[in-house]
């Protein structure tokens, strides 16, 4: 048995890739030796063959690329901001309406399988139940012209 890795590093994970690669190791055995050590979540197989393709191509660095320099208005300031705003704790950013709705249903279940009851008018349940079943649990509405999603 082996001893496994928890969290490696992004460019830790793409360097074992080049790695195994450059000894010509078969994607698939890549992945299977991956997750053998750092755990099932580290990188789908899908992923893996998109690193080697870039590696195949003549990538040589395993980091991301360079970011613009440009300073983000997403920031610690703005988030305090919007926390103060609202009298909250704290505040995180996201980009988009469905992610901070399934970033809401995944702070209330915390395991795969639970289930939340939302009302059958509610938006997530007309409009992103697909997306919090697939992530994490199951909605149910139990009550008909019923808008709060959770209570
Ligand atoms: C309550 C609610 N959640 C989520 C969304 C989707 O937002 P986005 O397009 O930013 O993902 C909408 C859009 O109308 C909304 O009204």
């Amino acid at each position: 048995m082996f001893k496994t890795i928890a969290d490696p590093a992004d460019c830790e994970v793409r360097s074992v890739i080049r790695f195994l690669n450059a000894k010509k190791v078969k994607p698939a055995e890549i992945h299977r030796q991956l997750v053998e050590i750092y755990g099932e979540n580290v990188m789908t197989d899908g992923v893996v063959r998109k690193w080697i393709r870039q590696f195949n191509d003549g990538r040589t660095s395993v980091h991301d690329e360079a970011r613009s320099g440009q300073p983000s208005v997403v920031n610690d300031e703005l988030e305090e901001k919007a926390a103060k705003l609202f009298g909250k704790e704290a505040a995180l950013f996201v980009p988009s309406g469905t992610m901070g709705n399934l970033a809401s249903v995944m702070s209330h279940c915390w395991a795969k399988g639970q289930e939340v009851i939302v009302g059958d008018l509610s938006h997530i349940f007309i409009h992103e139940q697909g997306g919090i079943a697939q992530v994490r649990c199951f909605p149910l509405f139990i009550e008909r012209k019923f808008k709060v999603a959770i209570k």
